[in-house]
């Protein structure tokens, strides 16, 4: 005969998780929990809810056009592909300026220009950069002259192995031309979310104060 066992039934386990649950809600409600009371009811209201079916999921590749460096491209990328995988691995040439490093959004190594405002590429996916500009590191130099920030980091040896450049490159170039004659404080804060592992950042700023002082009428 086959017996019913309580204790492996699905059901009977959820109903228990959810009793419990509420037991201890109560408990936290009763101690004075007032809004904490009332999250870990509805935590528990909402764990007790049917499941409901998954989404459709977004699948396969799809062609889109990204405006990058003043040329108009199409590509193929996956919904998931982000703008920083579609620069190095999906164009035509590739554009492998902008630097994988962490891969995460701490380093700040993949930053490049998103209608003139500096985005990490590695956490914007490419769907979302269609119809706007992108810049890279290879769209500030023009016609094979080096701007006037990359030539600065070049006279004031603003960089070691090179990783982190083109990030602090986009991040400064995006303030000075908001500001060209930005404050040191300005320029630090501009470039906040960029690390160089190498420490090079006093060389970085000398580089970057050169050139805002040029634009205020000063030395370089
Ligand atoms: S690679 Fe994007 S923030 Fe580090
Ligand atoms: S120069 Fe090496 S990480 Fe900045």
């Amino acid at each position: 005969m086959e017996t019913h066992d309580s204790a492996n039934d699905p059901d009977q386990l959820s109903r228990r998780r959810f009793l419990r649950t509420v037991g201890a809600a109560s408990a936290v409600g009763a101690a004075g929990g007032g809004v904490l009371g009332a999250a870990v009811v509805a935590g528990a209201a909402a764990q007790a809810q049917p499941r409901t079916a998954e989404p459709d999921k977004l699948a396969g590749e799809l062609e889109i056009e990204l405006d990058v460096n003043g040329a108009k491209q199409k590509c193929m990328v996956e919904p998931r592909t982000t703008l920083l995988s579609a620069l190095r691995d999906r164009l035509e040439p590739a554009l492998t300026g902008t630097k994988l490093v962490c891969d995460n959004g701490n380093c700040g190594a993949c930053t490049v220009l998103v209608d003139g405002e500096p985005v990490y590429a590695c956490l914007t996916l490419a769907v979302r950069a269609r119809g706007r500009k992108v810049t890279t590191i290879e769209g500030v130099a023009k016609d094979g002259e080096l701007s006037a920030l990359q030539q600065s980091f070049c006279e004031h040896d603003a960089l070691m192995c090179g990783f982190c450049t083109p990030g602090f490159v986009m991040s400064i170039s995006a303030c000075l031309a908001k500001k060209p004659g930005a404050s040191l404080d300005e320029i630090k804060h501009a470039c906040a979310g960029n690390l160089c592992r190498c420490g090079t950042y006093p060389h970085i700023f000398d580089a970057a104060l050169a050139v805002a002082r040029g634009a205020q009428g000063g030395p370089r």
